[in-house]
C-alpha cells in the first residue's frame, strides 16, 4: 500500500492514476484545502478503482496518529505531495507556509519512524536552485538562497529528509520538479487553479477560453532569445511516471538509509513567447497578449540536465510541449462544459 499525501491535488491525482494503473493500492490523505472531493470520481472513471481517502490535515499530528494507527503496518511507501504552493502568497504569509509545508513533513516523517516505513518520495522543486549561474542545472549545481519562503520550505524539507535518512531506516528520493503543465489525456483530471491563475499555462487556456481578456507577459527585456523568461515545461503525466520510477528504485537495490535527489524536467528551455506560439500552433486558438512589467521574484532562465534521472531512474520525459498544451486546452474545455 502506498500513502499519497496531497493525492487529490494536481500532480498527486495524476500520480495516483499511474500508481493504480500499475497495480498499487493507494490511500490518499488530503485536507482538500486546494482540491475537490470529486477528483476521486474522476480517478475512478479513469482507472475503474477508487482509492481509499482520508480527509486529514497532515499538519495535525493527532489526526495523522489516528490514520496511521488504522493503516498499521500495511504502508510500504509514502509519496508526500501535500503542501501549499503559491509563491506570492508565501511572501505575504511566511509563517503559514513554514507551518504547513515544514510542519507536515516533520509529522509525516514521524510516522515513517513510528511505523517502520522505509520508502519515501518527496515533491521538491527547481526553486531550490534560485537563479542559477549556468543552465542546464544538474543535481550538483549549488542550491542558492531561495527567492521566496515557499522555495525555502523545499530547501529546508530536503535537508530534513537527508538528516533523517542518516539515522533512520529510511531511504528517500526528492524529485525536483521543473514547471509541470498539461493534463491527463482523458480530460477528466487537470490543474484547477483557485481564482485568477498565477501560472502561465492556466492563464493561457483561460484567455483562449475567453474567461480572461488577454495574457500579460511579465517582461520582454530579459537577456534571453526573445527577451521573455525561459523555463523547462514538463508534462504532468511524464512527471507522474517519474514517481513510479522513484518508487521502483526504492523497492530495488538501493542501499538502506540512502537519500537521493533528481531533476525532473525535459532538458529543454522554452521562453514565454515560445509557449504562447506553441499553444496557438497546437490548438489553432488565438491568445491575445500584451507585454507588461517584470514580475517580482521571477528568475530569468532555468532548465534541467536530466541525465541522472534518465540513467538511475530509467525515466525520460516522452511527451512534447505541444502534447502538454493540447491536453491543457482539452481539460479546460471539458471542465467548462461540465460546469455549464
Ligand atoms: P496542489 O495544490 O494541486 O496539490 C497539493 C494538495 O495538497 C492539495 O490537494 C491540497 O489540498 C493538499 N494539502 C495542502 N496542505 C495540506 C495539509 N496540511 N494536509 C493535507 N493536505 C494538504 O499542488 P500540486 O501542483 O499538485 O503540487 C504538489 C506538490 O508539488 C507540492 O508539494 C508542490 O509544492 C510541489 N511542486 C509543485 C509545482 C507546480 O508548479 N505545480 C512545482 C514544483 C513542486
Ligand atoms: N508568466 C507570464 N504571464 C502570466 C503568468 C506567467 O508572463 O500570466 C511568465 C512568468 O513571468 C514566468 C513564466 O511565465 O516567466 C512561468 O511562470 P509560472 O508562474 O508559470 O511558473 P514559475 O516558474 O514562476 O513557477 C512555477 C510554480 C512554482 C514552482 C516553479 C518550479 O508556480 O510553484 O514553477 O517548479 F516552484
Amino acid at each position: 500500500m502506498v500513502v499519497v499525501t496531497g493525492g487529490t491535488g494536481y500532480i498527486g491525482s495524476h500520480t495516483v492514476v499511474e500508481l493504480i494503473n500499475n497495480g498499487y493500492e493507494v490511500v490518499i490523505l488530503d485536507n482538500l484545502s486546494n482540491s475537490h472531493l470529486d477528483v476521486l470520481d474522476s480517478i475512478e472513471e479513469i482507472t475503474s478503482k477508487r482509492p481509499t481517502f482520508f480527509q486529514v490535515d497532515v499538519d495535525d499530528r493527532n489526526q495523522l496518529n489516528t490514520v496511521f494507527a488504522e493503516l498499521g503496518t500495511s504502508v510500504e511507501a509514502i509519496i508526500h505531495f501535500a503542501a501549499k504552493k503559491a509563491v506570492g502568497e508565501s511572501v505575504q504569509e511566511p509563517l503559514m507556509y513554514y507551518r504547513n509545508n515544514v510542519g507536515s513533513l516533520v509529522n509525516i516523517l514521524e510516522q515513517t519512524q513510528k511505523h517502520g516505513i522505509s520508502k519515501f518520495v518527496f515533491s521538491s522543486s527547481c526553486t531550490v536552485y534560485g537563479q542559477p549561474d549556468v543552465c542546464p542545472v544538474t543535481e550538483s549545481t549549488q542550491r542558492k538562497e531561495a527567492e521566496s519562503p515557499y522555495g525555502n520550505t523545499k530547501t529546508i524539507c530536503e535537508d530534513i529528509i537527508r538528516d533523517c535518512c542518516k539515522v533512520q531506516e529510511l531511504t528517500a528520493i526528492s524529485l525536483r520538479y521543473f514547471n509541470p503543465i498539461g493534463a491527463h489525456s482523458s480530460g477528466k483530471i487537470g490543474e484547477l487553479p483557485v481564482g485568477t491563475p498565477n501560472n502561465l499555462v492556466p492563464y493561457v487556456t483561460q484567455t483562449a477560453a475567453g474567461i480572461r481578456e488577454s495574457l500579460t507577459i511579465h517582461g520582454n527585456d530579459y537577456p534571453t532569445l526573445d527577451g521573455t523568461c525561459v523555463r523547462d515545461y514538463i508534462h504532468v503525466v511524464d512527471l507522474a511516471k517519474a514517481h513510479l520510477q522513484a518508487l521502483k528504485r526504492l523497492e530495488g537495490s538501493l542501499p538502506k538509509s540512502k537519500y537521493e535527489v533528481y531533476n525532473i524536467g525535459t532538458g529543454d528551455g522554452k521562453s514565454v513567447l515560445q509557449v504562447v506560439d506553441a499553444f496557438i500552433a497546437a490548438t489553432g486558438i488565438n491568445v491575445p497578449y500584451k507585454i507588461g512589467q517584470r514580475r517580482g521574484g521571477d528568475i530569468t532562465e532555468i532548465f534541467a540536465d536530466t541525465t541522472l534521472a534518465n540513467q538511475a531512474l530509467n525515466w525520460k520525459a516522452e511527451l512534447s510541449l505541444e502534447d502538454a498544451l493540447s491536453s491543457s486546452w482539452n481539460w479546460e474545455k471539458n471542465y467548462r462544459s461540465r460546469k455549464g
